[in-house]
Formats: C-alpha cells, structure tokens, sequence
C-alpha cells in the first residue's frame, strides 16, 4: 500500500480528483468504482469543477457504486441513488444508462446481487475504486467478520454504521436495517484502489489498518494483500501514526 499525506481535507480531495481525472483522460473506456458518504463529497466538488472547465467527458466512462441501502427508493433523499445524483451525476455528462448502483427496492434482493456481479465482470471489472473506511474497519458495508471471499450480497447493517449513518437521518429509527453491498472479494478485485481516509474520527481506523493484522475482525485490513492501494489520508486522521510511517510511500 502506499500512504500519501495530504494536509487537510480540500488537499486530499483534489489529489484524489487528480487520479480519477488522470484515468478517465487516458482510459476514455474506463469503470470507475464509486462511494457515498462524506468522505468522497469533496472529490466530487472537484470533478464537478474540472467538467465546467470544459476539459473532461464520460460519455464512454461507466460507473458502479459500492453499495445501496435496502429499502429506499431512488428519489429518497437518503438513497444513495440521489446522493450521486446530486452530488455527480446530475452536474456531469455521464450517460445514465452507465450510472450502476445496485437496486435496493429490487423484487428479489439475490437476484439483484448476482445481475449486479454480471454486469461488473461484463463491463472488465472496475479500474479504479474509490473507498471510504468506517469506524469498524468497513468498506462498502461488508462489517466486521464479513468473509474476505464474499460477492455482492445483502447485508445487516452493524448497529455502529447505522449510528454514524443517522447524521443524513431525521431519527435513527429510519436509518435502514439492510443494505447491498459490493463484496469483499468483489472489490478486491478492482485494478486499483484509493482508499480516502479523513479526520480526526478515523485516526484510530487507519492506525489499525497500518499496524494491525489482516483480519476479518477489521474488514479493510485485506487490502494489505492487493498490489494496488494508494491511501490518501489528511493530517487529522494520521495522528496516530508513527512519524515515519507519515513519510514513508511503501508500507508493508
Ligand atoms: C459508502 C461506503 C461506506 C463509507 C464509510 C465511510 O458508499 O461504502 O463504506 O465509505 O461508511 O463513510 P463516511 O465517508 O461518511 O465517513
């Protein structure tokens, strides 16, 4: 894995939104793998900012998210269908028909999980993936002790995520119990992942990443074992490191 520091959250969002940018001009073809949350708002700001400038297209680009809550329709304000709409896709020129986000009020949920593997492995797999890190060490929302060789399925939300979560929530009570995620292996998979890691709240999660084992306990710890993982992390959440660790590219 390799660590770049940045110095604050703006730093680091505009890095990220440099690699994405670097990709899609070189790679015109390209699958991009998306997250929600807080952590990727910045880098999408950015890109939103380059495409006004006029100088980037997705028209050939597709995109697939990490994952979806169950239960929400796409036009509830808290899916995260509206998320990258309104964050992304609606300020940008990537075609709708190539906006993959799995369907969390789909008929039969295993079904959905399995057409949604169909179509990563039909469009080549991802070549980049954006990821965020919980708390507990998730990515997408495969929690704790979710097996290192798990596909795309539906899954419990731990009571901690559905906590954190609560913030875009009028009440807890409304955060969904379920949700489909991308698995473990499926995003292990992915050519290459950055992996944005921000605040002072996941200081003690990247910590854990860089020392800890690889365990199913701490889902993140996997990515030790893919080839390719850029960390980007800002000041506040490397407050735990060890100083060397900062300035070190290679860790591992
Ligand atoms: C979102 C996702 C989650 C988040 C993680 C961090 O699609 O898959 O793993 O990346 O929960 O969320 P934030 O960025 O809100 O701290």
């Amino acid at each position: 894995m390799k660590l770049i520091a940045c110095k604050d959250y703006k730093e680091m969002s505009k890095k990220a939104a440099k690699e994405i940018l670097e990709l899609v001009h070189s790679e015109k073809r390209c699958t991009l793998g998306l997250a929600t949350g807080s952590t990727p708002e910045g880098v999408y700001k950015a890109l939103v900012e380059d495409f006004n400038k006029g100088e980037t297209s997705y028209k050939q680009v597709s995109s697939v998210n990490l994952d979806e809550y169950v239960g929400l329709t796409k036009d509830n304000p808290n899916s995260y269908h509206h998320y990258m709409k309104s964050n992304l896709f609606q300020h940008i020129d990537l075609p709708e028909n190539q906006q993959l986000i799995p369907n969390g009020v789909a008929n039969d949920l295993e079904v959905e999980c399995r057409e949604y593997e169909k179509t990563i492995a039909e469009l080549g797999g991802v070549d980049l993936q954006l990821l965020g890190i919980g708390h507990n060490g998730h990515i997408g929302f495969n929690e704790p002790r979710t097996p290192f060789s798990s596909r795309t399925h539906v899954v419990d939300l731990a009571e901690k995520t559905r906590k954190a979560n609560a913030r875009f929530f009028s009440d807890i009570t409304e955060v969904p119990a379920q949700a489909i995620t991308m698995g473990i292996e499926t995003i292990m998979e992915s050519k290459k992942i950055l992996l944005l890691i921000s605040g002072k709240s996941k200081a003690e999660a990247l910590s854990k990443l860089i020392n800890g084992p690889i365990d199913e306990s701490f889902p993140a710890s996997i990515l030790k074992n893919h080839p390719n993982v850029t960390i980007m992390a800002d000041e506040e959440a490397m407050s735990l490191l060890e100083e060397e660790a900062v300035g070190r590219q290679h860790i591992l």
